[in-house]
């Protein structure tokens, strides 16, 4: 496996690997790489022999007060993660090499990227939308592989190839929890025992909603109150909790009646970590099975 740091370099691996006739996929990270990082590598191996893992903490969709000094990195033991499980390439550039003196240009997102956590993060899907642009063409890949944990984020991307004729296949992989049902994420790290134990209100009440919904309940604000029922106990605060169109990310209003598949999304504070989760009603498997109810 090759390690580059400079996106030139990076970019001929690449090029050597597609006239070699390979297939390219690449899978975006900000590293701290978990099991979940792990299988979106999986997955894409299904789909191309040379699967690139970039590793970059991108600054600019860390908002002035966000965690982007304190995230935590770990690129030695990452890149041995990614070679283990059979990537092609680590490409781990430096900020200076992604946004270098004279730097300007962003990717401007719209609609899907207005909802959710968009209020919350000014910024954030615009910086996202930019440095996956950046990473798309330096790669060239034939297909990338992003997690449903950040739900949101798959929806703005996928927006963004079908509107810039991107040619580039983007798939979203389900995501993967620990086995007490809390979704794998890298900002796990910040949680104190304690805290990640409060943690499990969010599995827990995304599960009892997703057990309302199969039963029948299709009222946004009486699922949405079933979440706010576990997790307003243990959060320190709560960013929100909406019950949306899956493609549109729109949040139904309460009382609005959802259709038969609806993204069930939340962002709330726990002490120093902001944790976001979702499931897609009528289409996920429950978080928790054991106390979804049915
Ligand atoms: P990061 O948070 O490192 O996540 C990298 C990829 O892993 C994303 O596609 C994310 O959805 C996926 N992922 C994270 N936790 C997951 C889980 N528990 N199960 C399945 N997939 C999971 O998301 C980013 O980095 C950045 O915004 C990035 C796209 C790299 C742009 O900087």
């Amino acid at each position: 496996m090759q390690l580059l740091r400079e996106p030139e370099a990076f970019r001929r691996a690449c090029d050597e690997a597609r006239a070699r006739g390979q297939r390219v996929g690449l899978v975006p990270t900000m590293g701290a790489l978990h099991a979940g990082h792990v299988a979106l590598l999986t997955e894409a191996l299904r789909h191309a022999p040379f699967v690139a893992v970039s590793i970059f903490v991108n600054p600019t969709q860390f908002g002035p007060n966000e965690d982007f000094a304190r995230y935590p990195r770990t690129l030695e033991a990452d890149a041995e993660r990614c070679a283990r499980a059979g990537a092609s390439a680590v490409f781990a550039p430096a900020p200076e090499a992604m946004y270098p003196p004279g730097d300007e240009t962003r990717v401007r997102v719209g609609q899907t990227a207005a909802a959710l956590c968009g209020p919350h993060r000014p910024g954030h899907f615009e910086g996202v939308a930019t440095v996956v642009a950046k990473l798309f063409a330096l790669t060239g890949p034939s297909v990338a592989v992003f997690g449903r944990k950040d739900y949101q984020q798959l929806r703005v991307i996928s927006r963004m190839a079908t509107d810039l004729f991107l040619p580039v296949e983007v798939v979203g992989l389900r995501t993967v929890r620990e086995p007490d049902g809390l979704a794998m994420s890298s900002r796990n790290a910040y949680l104190s025992a304690e805290q990640r134990a409060a943690a499990l209100a969010i599995p827990r009440g995304l599960g009892r909603a997703w057990g309302a919904f199969h039963r029948g309940e299709r009222d946004a604000a009486a699922l949405t109150a079933l979440v706010r029922a576990e997790v307003e106990a243990v959060a320190t605060s709560i960013d929100y909790v909406d019950v949306a169109d899956p493609e549109s990310v729109r949040a139904f209003a309460p009382g609005e009646r959802v259709g038969d598949r609806a993204l069930l999304a939340l962002a709330i504070r726990l002490g120093g970590a902001r944790l976001i989760d979702n499931v897609v009603l009528g289409e996920d498997p429950p978080p928790l099975a054991t106390i979804a109810g049915v």
